[in-house]
């Protein structure tokens, strides 16, 4: 398979009167259909690696191609789902999701069709006409999932989408994204600390040591889907905890 995404020795340093080197000659081949999870402790460069793939801030060494282009700010390839909420608390949930299709233009008709198909997939088509405010937490995280979904992205990173929510969305959250994944094999890059939740989800895990951002360890996840939450009792589940969780509670001994 070609790589989609190809990171190549990217380094970020953020200036200032005491520089920090957040990324240190990072490199890495993201396959296209692969769900990639970056795993590491706080402060490690999850984020600063996910906001540069997205776009959102560039290398200040290094490169990084999509499809073979070399990223040079947005792409229409690559959607973005935040921990936080990011839907306009002022338009209704349907308007929130097409909010990115009315930028774009296009045909009237055609953007609402859309729109009813992505809520549909969210299964959020009984609150199109609800604000964001009178839906649940999980529910409101499907509606910036739907707006990410709605401009099709080929590739869909994800930066601890479901940390603010309850341990029970959650759960119903993360079944409700490999269920998404199984019916449209996107690529996605989904950032997490939470180790469960990357053995959950993930074919490949990346976990990242801090101080300066790396790459400490890629770990395939040979557990075949459909996988659900039961699961993560199983043998395989308890021994590739066992190792993450040694190798995270090792970096932040060191840096303690
Ligand atoms: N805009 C910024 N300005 C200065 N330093 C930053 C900025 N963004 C991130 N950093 C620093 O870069 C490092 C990595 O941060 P981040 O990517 O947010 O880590 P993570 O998402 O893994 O918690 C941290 O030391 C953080 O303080
Ligand atoms: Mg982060």
């Amino acid at each position: 398979m070609s790589a989609i995404i190809e990171i190549e020795n990217v380094v970020k340093t953020f200036g200032g009167i005491q520089s920090v080197k957040a990324l240190d000659r990072v490199s890495l081949s993201i396959r296209a259909g692969e769900f990639v999870v970056f795993l590491g402790p706080s402060g490690c460069g999850k984020s600063t690696l996910l906001r540069m793939i997205a776009g959102l801030s560039q290398p200040s060494g290094g490169t990084i191609r999509v499809e073979g282009r070399l990223l040079r700010g947005r792409d229409p390839a690559v959607g973005m789902v935040f921990q936080s909420y990011t839907s306009f608390p002022w338009l209704r949930v349907d308007e929130n999701v097409g909010f990115g299709l009315d930028l774009a233009g296009g045909d009237t008709r055609l953007r609402h069709e859309k729109v009813k198909d992505v809520l549909d997939r969210v299964a959020l088509t009984r609150f199109a006409k609800s604000y964001p405010a009178q839906l649940s937490g999980g529910m409101q995280q499907r509606v910036a999932i739907a707006r990410a979904l709605a401009v099709e992205p080929r590739i869909l990173l994800m930066d601890e989408p479901f940390g603010a929510l309850d341990a029970l969305t959650r759960v119903e959250m993360q079944t409700f994204l490999l269920d998404m994944r199984s019916k449209d094999r996107k690529t996605i890059v989904f950032v997490t600390h939470d180790i469960d939740e990357a053995m959950l989800l993930a074919d490949r895990i990346v976990v990242l040591s801090p101080n300066p951002g790396q790459i400490a360890e890629i770990v395939d996840v040979d557990i075949p889907h459909p996988r659900t939450v039961d699961q993560t009792e199983r043998a395989d589940f308890t021994q590739l905890r066992h190792h993450l969780r040694r190798l995270l509670f090792s970096m932040v001994r060191n840096a303690a």
